[in-house]
């Protein structure tokens, strides 16, 4: 027994050293480069799903706030031990029909204190010292009730409080705001709205949003998350999703001018996620619009991303409903998408532009790029498809189409799909994948051999399902993320064929998830990019100008025994930059060997990213698996070093 696991020692630790010996030679040409990089190649999509608009980026606390969920209390509990008969009503008005529903509260009826109280999504992230902005709207004949506005941590002990009345009286609706400071911080704050006094109260609109909004705009989005996306440095930011433009039916597709203009007139939905899956069943999942196009658009002004909206195309989501709307009534839809062009650049003479300079950007967004169809697929698709794009091109020939390849890379609708895509000549194909690790290892070469003189790829959904498609157990881990990393060397290689690639989906709350794996989670309090946003993110900060060729043993490296590999140059900054994945168990030897005219700085930097397969970044752990950064020496235009054991290396080194 003991013999023989001696030589089973023996027989690995000789396997190993034959690896540690192993050596590969790579050869950089940095005069020729093959191919110019798209300045807007690497971005984010995003999606209402997994809590990420609302009870995610946008930071309002209140959930429910306009009573207009399916059930009008839903996220709020009545407080007191008398209420009487009638003492909160939800009225049901007629002139405001994209917000019907107000709230009636008449303390006359009750004998003691009455309150509400709102328990947040998945509670309220609330930061000690931080300034709380609540906002209603009212309305009343006559003043009498004050309000007590209260933040209580889980205990319900107060952590933040202030009182006021409102004065005014009359059949408008009036806006009143105070703020106070949180004395603690608690991850899951309720609030509560205690009414004192005699007297009828119409309240609509109940809101709270944090001081420290991104940009600090009032009824903004939340700072952290927000920069998280803009130190990506994403080159473009698809929106609004995903199924969420499809909905389960037309009925609740995402029509995107009921989402700009005041926020209480912007009509609420219910989210699509809130039903999809009975594993996460999420009943107070819904779209407030709170972040509307508007929003949209000015969260990819800020962060430097180029819009890329996307829009229903008439048919509702053919997982469920599969609805159409037929061919000679989709007039309606395509003027959505001729107004939405005109919201983003029209001047101040149009219509759209005047909302948008009444929404506070009088200066075009400068929209070029539109997306018809989200995950769509078949003939009807086709069909539909081709309405949209003659009113597009014949109006707006400057906006760049991107069209959907539907749901899978490969398959029977897949392949229809992209030849009558290619025979429109839309200029963007969407493609989707969600695979295995092992996919994205065994397809890094999937572009390799694509139609140069085509419609250009747009990889506009993908990541590394650990465990299954849509399933609960898919991880975040390294082993999903070095797959992805060696994939897009593939994809970088490829540039002049892809024009575009994000992850999906972008955002989840650690307690109100739907689809795993997500770029970046959250809670209440924190952010943090995982594994796989580490990938996205030096891919997008080192995406240089052009493709230059790089081989090992002069072959383009694709996998061959593990290794992958892609070279681009930046014009901008004189630098070549190299990007290597050794998927191996053990450590190899690389010698980079830089063909060019010109000499090169002797001190390169060098960026790894390595971990355990099964490593995760965590809420508690947000920077386990993330780059670390040190110099290596080139020896004239040789650099010799080590690519440790599933590791993804990037390489910058500098041209005189
Ligand atoms: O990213 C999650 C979902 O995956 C998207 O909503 C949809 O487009 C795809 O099926």
């Amino acid at each position: 027994m003991m013999r023989s696991k001696l030589l089973g020692a023996f027989i690995l630790s000789c396997i190993l050293n034959v690896h540690a010996q192993e050596k590969k030679t790579f050869t950089i040409d940095a005069s020729h480069p093959i191919a110019d990089i798209s300045p807007n190649m690497w971005g984010v999509f995003f999606e209402d799903i997994n809590l990420g608009a609302d009870g995610g980026i946008y930071a309002e606390l209140i959930k429910n706030r306009s009573f207009e969920f399916a059930d009008p209390f839903m996220g709020w509990k009545k407080l007191g031990e008398n209420i009487g008969e009638g003492a909160f009503l939800v009225l049901n008005r007629k002139d405001k029909p994209n917000n019907p529903r107000f709230l009636r509260v008449n303390t006359n009826l009750s004998a003691g204190k009455v309150g509400l109280r709102n328990e947040g999504f998945r509670g309220m992230g609330v930061k000690q010292g931080l300034r709380y902005d609540f906002s209603i709207l009212y309305k009343q004949s006559t003043p009498g009730i004050t309000l007590h506005v209260q933040l209580v941590d889980s205990l319900g002990a107060i952590i933040g409080e202030s009182n006021f009345r409102p004065e005014k009286t009359g059949v408008d609706w009036q806006k009143q705001q105070i703020s106070f400071q949180a004395t603690r911080t608690e991850p899951k704050a309720k609030f509560i709205l205690w009414f004192e006094g005699k007297g009828v109260l119409d309240l609509d609109m109940i809101s709270l949003f944090p001081e420290d909004t991104w940009k600090k705009r009032p009824g903004g989005l939340r700072a952290d998350m927000v920069q998280l996306l803009a130190d990506m440095k994403p080159g473009f930011i698809r929106f609004p999703g995903g199924c969420i433009v499809e909905g389960r039916d037309l009925a609740n597709r995402f029509q995107w001018k009921k989402t700009v203009g005041p926020v209480e007139d912007r009509k609420l939905i219910i989210n699509r996620w809130n039903t999809e899956f009975k594993h996460r069943l999420t009943p107070d999942y819904y779209q407030t619009f709170g972040l509307g196009f508007f929003e949209y658009f000015q969260l990819a002004e800020d962060i430097g991303a180029e819009p890329l909206p996307i829009l229903n195309c008439g048919m509702a989501c053919q997982f469920n409903t599969a609805e159409l709307v037929p061919l000679d009534e989709l007039d309606e839809y395509v003027q959505d998408a001729l107004d939405l062009i005109a919201f983003a650049n029209g001047d101040l003479s149009t219509k759209w532009g005047q909302l948008r300079a009444a929404m506070g950007h009088p200066q075009p967004f400068n929209l070029k790029m539109l997306g018809v169809g989200n995950e769509n697929w078949g003939p009807q698709y086709i069909e539909r498809l081709e309405v949209f794009k003659k009113a597009l091109n014949a109006h707006y020939p400057e906006i760049k189409i991107v069209a959907s390849s539907g749901t899978d890379p490969e398959g029977e609708r897949f392949e229809f799909l992209n030849k009558e895509l290619r025979r429109l000549q839309v200029d963007f194909i969407d493609e989707h994948y969600y695979r295995s690790p092992d996919w994205f290892l065994t397809h890094a070469n999937r572009y390799d051999a694509y139609d140069r003189q085509g419609p250009k790829i747009f990889a506009g959904e993908y990541a590394a399902h650990t465990d299954r498609t849509a399933g609960t157990g898919n991880r975040n881990n390294w082993k999903a993320a070095i797959a992805e990393a060696a994939f897009l060397t593939g994809v970088e290689r490829n540039a002049d064929v892809v024009g575009m690639a994000s992850y999906a989906p972008l955002f989840a709350h650690v307690d109100g998830w739907q689809w795993t794996p997500d770029l970046i989670w959250v809670d209440n309090l924190q952010a943090y990019g995982t594994p796989n946003y580490q990938v996205q993110k030096l891919y997008a900060t080192n995406k240089g100008t052009d493709v230059i060729p790089i081989r090992m043993e002069n072959e383009a490296v694709s996998g061959q025994q593990g290794v992958y590999a892609s070279a681009v140059l930046d014009q901008k900054i004189n630098e070549v930059i190299i990007k290597v994945v050794n998927h191996n168990d053990y450590a190899i030897d690389g010698s980079f060997k830089i063909q060019t005219k010109g000499s090169l700085a002797q001190d390169v930097e060098h960026v790894l990213l390595a971990a355990g397969l099964e490593e995760e970044n965590t809420i508690q752990d947000p920077n386990r698996v993330s780059p670390k950064i040190d110099q290596v020496v080139l020896q004239g235009k040789t650099l010799e070093t080590q690519l440790a054991p599933y590791s993804f290396h990037i390489f910058k080194i500098k041209m005189r």
